[in-house]
């Protein structure tokens, strides 16, 4: 690392709508708003549906899982990322989609993960040996595309090697 000050560039496209996407990245989209529908949201009304394309182009989904004691709920990306670590697939993956629909307010833009669960993808992505893409859309249809999370979503995450 160099001295004195230095600039980090964050790569990230925009899109306007899903219709300027590739056919998997738009179906992935899909799938994970279907998913939204069905998180256990009672407190935050708020349903965030997340969808794991796998190298082999397998989809698996999740979505958040609340609990009266606050901390203990889970966020979309780290149901999903941890079950798929479960069925030992995390070398599989390679494209996340994040979408979330509010019961009482309407969320325009795209809903960009947490900095737990961006942590928890820069472990996924190191595990999967190559940069993931992760796709963020908003109910008005614009949508955020990065491609790696260590480059555009957690520069400077913890990644030690124990
Ligand atoms: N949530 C997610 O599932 N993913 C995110 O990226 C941000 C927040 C959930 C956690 C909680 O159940 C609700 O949304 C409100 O924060």
């Amino acid at each position: 690392m160099e001295l004195g000050h230095n600039i980090h560039h964050i790569p990230f496209e925009v899109f306007d709508s899903a219709d300027d996407l590739a056919a998997d990245e738009q179906a992935l989209l899909a799938t994970a708003l279907k998913a939204s529908t069905g998180a256990y949201a009672p407190f935050s009304h708020f349903q965030v549906g997340c969808a794991v394309q796998f190298a082999d182009g397998s989809i698996m989904t999740g979505n958040n899982q609340e609990n009266p004691a606050f901390p203990s709920s889970l966020c979309a990306e780290r149901t999903v990322l941890y079950y798929a670590g479960a069925q030992g697939l995390t070398a599989g993956v390679r494209k996340l989609a994040v979408r979330a629909q509010s019961l009482d307010k309407h969320i325009g833009s795209p809903v960009t993960p947490c900095g737990a669960c961006r942590q928890v993808m820069l472990e996924t992505e190191r595990q999967a040996g190559t940069d993931l893409v992760v796709l963020m859309q908003g109910l008005d249809g614009k949508v955020l595309r990065v491609v790696g999370v260590a480059k555009s979503l957690l520069p400077f995450g913890f990644d030690i090697a124990f």
